[in-house]
């Protein structure tokens, strides 16, 4: 008898159906074929063993099963459990009705249980997409898949419990569809007020926040820039129901959905170690995988102690700065996968980390703070907006009793009504939310400057010796500081105030 089972494989984050085809006919044997990879070809295996295990019996036949489209590259263990059904329908051990209405994907263990596979959101709503009443999926990716509204989400713990659903000797209750209350305010564990003084860098992540700008902070050890950036989530406008939808689809790909359980509500952030290798940031390898880079897809990459990442590990991250994605092409595939992050990054000033500090003297000879912020290379410097100076604050303000003034809530209140008025203006840019994603003809068209502005602007350039990357950077900037004083034109103290998130640009620096 011939059968079919409909399942999926990913490409990039997007699922691709899959139909899983079996016959049974005269001879013996079990034949796998189109282009399976060598995790799929070992489902053989596991399904035999989980057969025994559950009571259920493989056909004592010639047993073919394709995976059609033959000319897709087939990969990994979620094609286990459709395999196990097409051969209890092939073998007339199930009926073989219901399997039309069914997406089914799940690995299984050699005992029969039925495991957690990538990608089970993606392969929801392509099923939801082409019609199918319902998946099959294992029962700890559930939560996922929930999230597709109007589609019957069949979780199974084993395979006995499969092929009794299928058979109607057993009703499973659809998971119930859950997506989280989207009132935008997700509570996130660490606060501003948390943090002493500082205002001025508070005020720097704010616009970093508001505008979408990519921002360095630059301080001796121990001065509190890890503490800040660990708290920008908390600041950041709440993630869009689409937005969200994209997240949780490439931490699903990736396999990390688990904790989160549903849909992913907060912003990502991802704080990669400065050994992180050029694969894992962004992405690939011999099975591809989404990197940190696309794990942070609408959050927050922070690169901790920029310099110490290798140059070409940094260097890579140019493209998807640029194209906000990656695309991957190795021998074996070609994938893409989004990658939109706002980078927050942070350095010590020199290889001591005291230069420019208060009350304690850099011992770094001559040329060595150049050098070390030559570490990073101008095309990636270029990209980063705002440069900030942390100065440590003094002991006695740290030990005070007072806390550390606004509230996460409040300043990301300014924010979301920054963002607000962006998406005003970028209404019919598309594609372009946010500030910092202006290219040079939407600045002239967005930023016009009063001769003031332009004259305080030009003296600064000359008198601060700032490069001439900077200017269009202090336009955008200037432009979000604007935004969140609901101001509709740029004015000279917007200008000024830019010009100070520059000190990089500064070509006396490290002189
Ligand atoms: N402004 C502050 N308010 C409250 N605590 C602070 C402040 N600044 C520093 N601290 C304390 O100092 C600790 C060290 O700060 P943090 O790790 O953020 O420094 P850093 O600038 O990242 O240093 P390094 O360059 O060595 O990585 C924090 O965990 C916090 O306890
Ligand atoms: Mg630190």
């Amino acid at each position: 008898m011939f059968v079919k089972v409909n399942s999926a494989t990913l490409v990039g984050v997007d699922a691709m159906p899959v139909a899983v085809e079996a016959t049974v006919s005269a001879g013996i044997g079990m034949y796998l074929v189109g282009l399976p990879d060598s995790a799929v070809k070992e489902s053989q295996d596991r399904i035999r063993s989980a057969f025994e295990n559950c009571g259920l019996r493989m056909p004592g036949k010639r047993l073919v099963v394709n995976l059609a489209p033959a000319d897709v590259r087939k990969e990994g263990s979620a094609f286990d459990l459709p395999i196990a059904v097409a051969i209890l329908a092939a073998s007339e051990q199930i009926g073989a009705d219901v399997l039309k209405d069914y997406v089914v994907v799940g690995e299984l263990s050699l005992d029969g249980a039925v495991k957690p596979v990538k990608g089970v959101l993606s392969v929801a709503i392509e099923a939801h997409k082409r019609g199918y009443r319902g998946v099959i999926v294992p029962a700890g990716n559930v939560e996922e898949a929930a999230v597709v509204e109007g589609l019957d989400v069949i979780g199974v713990g084993d395979m006995a419990q499969a092929a009794r659903f299928l058979n109607g000797e057993l009703s499973i209750e659809p998971a119930a569809f859950s997506m989280p209350a989207h009132d935008g305010e997700v509570p996130y564990p660490e606060d501003f007020s948390d943090v002493k003084g500082q205002a001025h860098v508070k005020r720097a992540l704010e616009i970093a926040a508001a505008g979408g700008h990519n921002i360095i902070m630059i301080g001796a050890p121990g001065s509190g820039k890890t503490m800040l950036a660990r708290r920008m989530p908390g600041i950041m406008p709440p993630m869009s129901l689409e937005e969200a939808l994209e997240s949780t689809k490439i931490h699903s790909v990736a396999g990390k959905a688990g904790s989160q359980r549903g849909l992913l509500m907060q912003r990502p952030f991802r704080a990669p170690h400065h050994l992180t290798s050029q694969v894992a940031l962004i992405g690939g390898g011999s099975n591809p995988q989404p990197g940190e880079v696309s794990l942070a897809h609408n959050g927050i990459l922070f690169l901790d102690e920029l310099p110490e990442f290798g140059r070409s590990v940094l260097e890579v991250l140019r493209q998807p700065m640029e194209e906000k994605g990656i695309r991957i092409s190795r021998a074996k595939y070609s994938v893409e996968y989004p990658a939109n992050f706002t980078l927050v990054a942070s350095m010590n000033p020199c290889p001591c980390g005291y230069y420019n500090h208060p009350t304690k003297e850099c011992v770094c000879g001559g040329g060595a703070v150049f050098k070390y912020l030559n570490r990073i290379s101008g095309p990636l410097m270029d990209r980063i907006d705002l440069h900030i100076e942390v100065v440590p604050v003094a002991v006695s303000e740290i030990s005070a009793a007072a806390s550390g003034g606004e509230s996460s809530a409040q300043i990301r209140r300014r924010v979301m009504a920054a963002r607000d008025v962006q998406a005003l203006r970028f209404g019919d840019c598309e594609g372009v939310y946010t500030n910092a994603m202006m290219n040079s003809r939407m600045l002239r068209r967005f930023c016009i400057l009063s001769p003031e502005c332009s004259e305080l602007l030009n003296v600064a350039m000359e008198r601060l010796s700032l490069s001439a990357r900077a200017y269009d950077r202090i336009v955008k900037v200037a432009r979000t500081i604007a935004d969140l004083s609901s101001e509709p034109e740029i004015l000279p103290a917007h200008i000024a105030e830019a010009i100070n998130y520059r000190s990089l640009d500064r070509e006396s620096w490290g002189r």
